[in-house]
């Protein structure tokens, strides 16, 4: 085990070097994202890579380096990897999709208490020698109601972090969510835009949630309420809201995520919401935050540890998704094998041949592979692993205990 070589780019957040080297294994870091063909010729040393947005994990890198067992993307977004050309390969690919969730609930309440006393537009005066001095429209969140559109893993924080300041919280789901505290679910999304005086957005984005929030969805909000979206650009009609705030039928709005954003920090920012009064435009910054990088240093490095030491792939975004407790005195052998019928027969007759006792077996499938976890008894798993790996079918074929 103390073999494995684990490979870590583009500044990873050094807990995560911290924790694999304490599970036996050798770390490498490196600041940069490698460009093909560099990750290419560094590969030929590594058996896991951890990257971030920048490096492009391609086809031709994973075909080249079939020896690679894992991809780790220390950030949300997996688009940067070949998922397909990984899952051919047998390669799990692995995010951490739910460490900065604190992240973006803090700064979803900051807008609120920024957008109610004009916050924004007061700095930038401030700034500029302006003194505007006065409470007209300006009010405390106490005792206002807070909509928060999709109850999951940000909103249901939200919830929690409002009511703690006084607000009344109402939430609408496309799912039943249990609601926390005092929160009171909606059954339409109507019923939450008519009495809400906040409304913040914490959908994914799909076909059902693209352009959830436009131009009828806004007069059917209060008048004098404010929109907070920190969720996917996708999700406001951005010209429709601008027609809303330009009305005065919305107060302000904070908006943290657009249709369209910038590549880079060098691209230029665009959007016709700049220059209205109010409004709060932040450059996709929700999550991001050094404890949400350290989280994610330690969500990856623990889904490669699980991975490496006892072959869970729960949370892997390419793979058949399994999660088996450690069985004590037996080995475990893992395979991944194409997907075609007759393979696990296959399999069985070797470990019968070989007289060994199946403690356990668990098989999981999709359209293109099949992965086994299997506990056997037998003080030969090496050899019972060298005899599985030889069939046409199998991809790879582990021991990990
Ligand atoms: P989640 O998957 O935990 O929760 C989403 C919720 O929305 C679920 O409860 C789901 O049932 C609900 N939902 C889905 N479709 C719906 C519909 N049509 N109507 C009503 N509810 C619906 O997701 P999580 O982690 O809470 O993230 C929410 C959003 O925040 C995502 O779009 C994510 O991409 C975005 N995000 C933005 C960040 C930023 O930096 N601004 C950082 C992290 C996440």
């Amino acid at each position: 085990m103390s073999a494995i070589k684990i490979l870590l780019v583009e500044n990873i957040h050094e807990v995560a070097k911290e924790k694999l080297i304490e599970e036996g294994f050798l770390v490498d870091l490196i600041p940069h994202a490698p460009a093909e063909e560099e990750l290419n010729q560094l590969l030929k040393n590594y058996q896991v890579l951890g990257i971030r947005s920048k490096t492009e994990v391609t086809k031709k890198v994973l075909q080249n380096n079939t020896h690679l067992l894992a991809v780790g993307c220390f950030c949300i977004g997996t688009n940067q990897v070949d998922l397909k050309a990984a899952l051919v390969e047998g390669i799990p690919v692995f995010n951490a999709p739910h460490s900065n969730t604190r992240s973006v609930a803090e700064l979803v309440i900051a807008e609120m208490i920024s957008l109610s006393r004009q916050l924004g537009d007061r700095n930038t005066k401030a700034h500029i020698g302006e003194w505007i001095k006065s409470a007209v429209g300006s009010r405390e969140v106490r005792g206002k109601t807070l909509g928060i559109i999709g109850y999951g893993h940000i909103g249901s924080q939200v919830s929690v972090l409002a009511e703690s300041m006084g607000l009344r919280v109402v939430f609408f789901d496309s799912i039943k969510k249990l609601p926390l505290g005092n929160a009171m679910v909606m059954s339409t999304l109507e019923d939450l835009l008519k009495i809400s005086d906040f409304v913040t957005l914490h959908v994914p984005e799909t076909l059902e949630t693209k352009d959830m929030m436009g131009a009828k969805e806004f007069a059917a909000m209060k008048q004098g309420s404010y929109l907070i979206n920190a969720s996917r650009g996708t999700v406001v009609v951005i010209e429709d809201l601008v027609q809303a705030l330009k009305s005065k039928h919305l107060a302000g709005c904070a908006i943290d995520v657009f249709p369209e954003e910038p590549a880079s920090n060098k691209e230029k920012f665009k959007s016709p919401l700049q220059g209205v009064d109010n409004v709060i435009l932040t450059p996709h910054i929700g999550g991001s935050t050094e404890e949400a990088q350290y989280a994610i240093g330690l969500e990856v490095a623990e889904s490669f540890r699980r991975y490496l030491k006892i072959g869970s792939t729960s949370g892997a975004v390419n793979f058949p998704n399994v999660d088996l407790p450690v069985k004590h005195g037996a080995s475990r052998l893992l395979n991944v094998h194409k997907n075609q019928p007759g393979v696990l027969g296959e399999i069985n007759s070797i470990i019968s041949k070989a007289g060994a006792n199946i403690e356990g077996q668990y098989l999981s499938t999709n359209e293109t592979i099949g992965y086994l976890v299997m506990d056997v008894h037998s003080s030969h798993a090496q050899g019972l692993a060298t005899e599985i790996e030889k069939l046409s079918r199998s991809i790879r074929t582990r021991v990990v205990f």
